[in-house]
């Protein structure tokens, strides 16, 4: 218990002050192609960029991941989200909070985001080896009265947790733990990855066991493994630190994990996640598949530079571009800038092909998704 906090702290501080993006791989998004409609038969006024969202009404498809709490500077962080999603009508979530189940002193660090964020949309979050180790309807309870959530993430972080000395490394009956957890829960469980990404195998799972929203959080954005690797270096250990390295570009791209998980999912929700980083990424994650895209490690630097104005103008920047987006493809809807036409880079066609994936779910024109 008493490490979990000044670790959470430790991570905060190597993503922003290194780079822990993918080493060699991207988030597959410039192998999406959005068609440039000349003649969009719709007027940038009339573009609608709402959705509804866990009974609520979003402004626009954007979620601001999970990322933090359990210590003070992390309550300022969390409120400063939150009031940027109240104020825009987006919707966020918090970090892990385990630290606060097994220490109440720091609930206030995730419960401010309540405060904060009186109607937006707020997700709480527990770590699957959690799960394993003995937590159940009972911490998940906690996890969401404690912020007052519309929903709790299960996050999956397999491939961070092999690189920690401290790593929480069994995820055996993770699967049936969720299925026990889905039959009886009362709040939407969301699955997340932290950006190593899910793909066919683990949606197939997760379908079969009841959970109907996934995010994919796929590799190409924050590499979990990279930030280990950092750590591992500072504390002396080359040896975990050079193993990290020969991971820290290892998991499934994002598009290849939407385009994945809908073909093994068709009527999940999705969120996006793992490297988007604009407002046309957001739009290219929908015209794959999702319903919803995310993101973490833009936010936590803007607040960095900027503080809760810094936030604010990055999820204005992407609402914007996201409005533009559809506009120039003359989508008047989410619904139809879900069946705009696309092209997908030979790339991605190929990771489709081999994973047994059709492309023609993807061709010009209404598709059956
Ligand atoms: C995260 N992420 C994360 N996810 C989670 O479910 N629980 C957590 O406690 C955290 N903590 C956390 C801290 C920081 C500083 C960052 C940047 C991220 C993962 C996050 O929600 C997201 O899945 C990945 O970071 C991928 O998205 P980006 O960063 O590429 O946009």
């Amino acid at each position: 218990m008493a490490t979990t906090s000044p670790r959470k702290l430790d991570h905060i501080r190597i993503t922003v002050d290194s780079r822990v993006d993918h080493d060699w791989t991207s988030a597959l998004l410039d192998d999406v192609v959005l068609v440039y409609k000349a003649l969009p038969e719709t007027s940038l006024n009339d573009i609608d960029t709402s959705i509804e969202f866990l009974g609520k009404r979003l402004s626009a498809p954007i979620m601001v991941t999970g990322m933090t709490g359990g210590h003070a500077v992390a309550a300022e962080i969390n409120c400063a989200i939150a009031k940027a999603v109240e104020e825009l009508g987006l919707m966020m979530g918090v970090g892990s909070q385990r630290a606060a189940i097994e220490n109440p002193n720091l609930a206030y660090t995730f419960s401010i985001v309540r405060k904060c964020a009186p109607s937006a949309v707020i997700v709480a979050n527990i770590g699957a080896p959690q799960l394993v180790k003995g937590y159940g309807i009972k911490e998940l309870t906690k996890a969401i009265e404690m912020i007052d959530a519309d929903a709790v993430a299960i996050h999956l972080n397999a491939a961070q947790e092999a690189f920690q000395p401290e790593g929480d490394t069994d995820y055996v009956g993770v699967v049936d733990k969720i299925r026990e957890l889905a039959d009886v829960l009362g709040k939407p469980i969301i699955v997340k990855e932290t950006g190593h990404g899910i793909g066919l195998e683990a949606a197939t799972l997760l379908r079969a066991v009841g959970i109907k929203i996934i995010d994919v959080a796929g590799a190409g954005g924050t590499s979990w493994v990279k930030v280990e690797q950092y750590r591992a270096r500072a504390k002396g250990d080359e040896l975990l630190a050079a193993a990290a390295s020969t991971f820290s570009g290892f998991g499934v791209p994002t598009a290849q994990a939407i385009v994945e998980t809908r073909w093994a999912a068709p009527d999940a929700c999705i969120i996006a996640s793992g490297g988007i980083r604009s407002g046309l990424d957001v739009a290219k994650a929908i015209a794959l598949g999702a319903d919803v895209a995310g993101l973490a490690l833009p936010v936590i630097n803007a607040y960095v530079q900027g503080g809760g104005h810094a936030i604010l103008n990055l999820l204005k920047r992407m609402i914007m571009e996201l409005r533009i987006a559809m506009f120039l493809t003359g989508s008047k809807d989410l619904a139809e800038l879900r069946s705009t036409n696309i092209i997908l880079g030979q790339r991605l066609l190929s990771l489709m092909e081999a994973r047994g994936i059709s492309a023609e779910l993807y061709l010009n024109g209404p598709r059956l998704l």
